[in-house]
């Protein structure tokens, strides 16, 4: 993530990602009423972690993040919910058992492709029958990811953001490399999970989907 973002995150997110909430209440009411025991990888602040616990007391929760600013900002977030414990741990140290649904916001599309595949394998192996992302994934044309970028770029113009993070947001966007729905979904077929798309928005390409076994 863009140097120091984290100390403004949640007063931008919304500028930067335009879908950023409904993305989010698009992954909690997308969670399984029977789910017991959650994983939210890369939680950061804790946005969609608070949710979860707010609308599913019966659950547990566990948030994972490497970043320790981040997860002391959603420890505050979550003080007052008994079901969520944060982890600092790299996603790819973590033990996938014993979780019945796995979610992630905004995370994949920053990680780079051999962690990528390393964490979609574990995910399909382990016992979790739910998996609900939101984030924002690769145009299937090329054609298709200029216009994202391009539309990424413009959303970003404007907003009363510093320019030196605005630059530094556009240039890890082009750095990024967002996975493509068509080779998650051959992934989880393959591991006999059916893809539901949940919210998608078609400039951007942020969208939320979900994999149900
Ligand atoms: C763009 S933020 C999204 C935060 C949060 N999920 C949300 O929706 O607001 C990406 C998060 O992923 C975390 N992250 C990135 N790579 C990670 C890794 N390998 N293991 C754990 N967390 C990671 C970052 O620290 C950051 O909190």
């Amino acid at each position: 993530m863009a140097r120091e973002w984290y100390k403004i995150y949640d007063s931008v997110i919304d500028s930067v990602c335009p879908d950023y909430k409904m993305g989010l209440e698009a992954v909690v009411n997308a969670i399984p009423s029977n789910a017991k025991n959650i994983v939210e990888l890369g939680s950061g602040t804790g946005e969609l972690t608070y949710r979860i616990a707010q609308t599913y007391p019966n659950t547990n929760i566990v948030g994972v993040d490497i970043n320790i600013p981040l997860l002391d900002i959603a420890k505050y977030k979550s003080r007052s919910y008994g079901n969520v414990r944060l982890l600092n741990l790299d996603i790819l140290g973590l033990d996938f058992a014993g979780f019945d649904t796995i979610v992630s916001g905004l995370v994949f599309h920053l990680l780079p492709q051999h962690y990528r595949d390393v964490i979609l394998e574990r995910m399909v192996s382990s016992q979790a029958s739910a998996v609900v992302i939101f984030d924002r994934v690769k145009g299937e044309t090329q054609e298709k990811e200029k216009t994202f970028l391009e539309y990424f770029a413009h959303n970003l113009q404007g907003k009363r953001l510093a320019q030196d993070l605005i630059e530094e947001l556009i240039k890890e966007s082009r750095i990024n490399k967002p996975m493509k729905l068509s080779e998650q979904k051959k992934l989880f077929e393959e591991n006999r999970f059916m893809l539901k798309i949940l919210h998608q928005n078609p400039n951007h390409g942020f969208v939320t989907y979900g994999f149900y076994r």
